[in-house]
């Protein structure tokens, strides 16, 4: 194997038309690692954060004045090509999926977890299945942490806000799937898309104000777009009910932690809101493959780009108004 790769990399904190075509060495898998051949990585609003470095907060995580992980692309679907020391459960030749916690996707290779991956059943395509770990993944533990399917007796009536991007668009196929009644709030041309994944109604966010909607009509309320007063979201919740926080908008120093504080003062009383902090889980991946190879959840894909245009996907997502998932795919494939 060469020992340099092509990656699209930023070595400096900045927007998306900075990230440039680079050689690096190839990543050497560390203990219980395996190195993939990327075959297809799938972009998401927040490796556009943490190119920006935004909030500042992320910063001593990150790295403090530079990217301490210069390659985006969190969600990853690869060919195993070389095994670490004492790895298990991973075999040379297989292909899997899973989540990049420091990013990585965006080059020829990237060294991950073996614990952290998934096989993909032969019929799931790679573009597919790099759709899952993150916006699929988050979908779920806010479905989860508001309790629908789980908590609820009869239909829950649950409200998706932001319901045609990359976490929304699963976030509305996966509560109809668990037996909700799914009302959602995205642009009106994006209404027979959101509709068809299972929402038996639909708002354009900038012409019907939820504001509007009477109190306590909502089971549930899983907010992936941000910007609507907690004080209206709590409002719109029965008794019981739980608001779930996906988003991480807030502002540029403390990002979503002001309105994660508020939310816990305000969650005194019979409705909560909570704040998600998704994370890696792979027993969900399994089950979200499992659901794709059924035809039962389907990856909403706006567009597949090569990799000789990762960059140009990277500003796509940046501009903000994509449908569904922006993928792109592996300079081997
Ligand atoms: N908590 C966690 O662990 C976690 C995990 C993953 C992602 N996130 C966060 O979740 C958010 C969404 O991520 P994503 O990857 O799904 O982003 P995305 O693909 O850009 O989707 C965002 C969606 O929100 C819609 N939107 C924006 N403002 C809206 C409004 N006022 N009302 C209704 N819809 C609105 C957008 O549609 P239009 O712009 O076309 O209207 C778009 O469909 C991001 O803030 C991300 O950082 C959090």
């Amino acid at each position: 194997m060469n020992q340099s790769m092509q990656a699209w990399s930023r070595e400096t904190y900045g927007a998306a038309d900075g990230v440039t075509l680079q050689s690096i060495p190839v990543p050497t898998p560390g203990r219980g690692e395996v190195l993939l051949r990327v075959r297809a990585t799938a972009l998401n609003a927040g490796d556009v954060r943490l190119l920006l470095g935004d909030p500042l907060l992320v910063r001593p995580v990150y790295g403090l004045t530079r990217p301490k992980h210069p390659v985006r692309g969190m969600e990853v679907a690869g060919t195993v090509v070389a095994l670490g020391p004492d790895v298990v459960g991973a075999e040379l030749g297989e292909d899997v999926v899973g989540e990049l916690v420091g990013g990585g996707g965006l080059g020829d290779y990237v060294s991950v977890p073996a614990s952290r991956l998934v096989p993909i059943p032969p019929d799931i395509a790679p573009e597919s299945a790099a759709c899952l770990p993150v916006a699929g993944g988050t979908a779920w533990q806010a479905l989860d942490l508001a309790g629908v399917g789980l908590a609820h007796a009869g239909t829950p009536r649950v409200l998706i806000i932001g319901a045609s991007g990359g976490v929304g668009t699963f976030a509305v196929q996966l509560a109809a799937l668990r037996g909700a009644e799914v009302w959602a709030t995205c642009r009106a041309r994006n209404a027979p898309l959101v509709e068809r994944l299972g929402a038996v109604r639909t708002f354009d966010h900038r012409e019907s104000p939820l504001a509007d909607l009477p109190a306590g009509r909502f089971d549930a309320i899983v907010d992936i777009a941000g910007g609507m007063p907690l004080r209206e979201l709590k409002r719109l919740v029965a008794p019981g009910g739980t608001v779930v926080l996906v988003t991480g908008d807030g502002g540029h120093v403390l990002g979503p932690i002001p309105r994660m504080l508020r939310a816990v003062f305000l969650s005194i009383g019979s409705r909560s809101i909570r704040p998600l902090a998704a994370t890696p889980r792979p027993e969900v991946l399994a089950k979200l493959l499992e659901l794709v190879a059924d035809g039962r959840v389907v990856p909403v894909v706006e567009r597949e780009y090569p990799f000789s245009e990762a960059a140009t996907a990277l500003s796509r997502i940046a501009a903000g108004h994509a449908v569904g998932k922006l993928v792109v795919t592996g300079s081997g494939s």
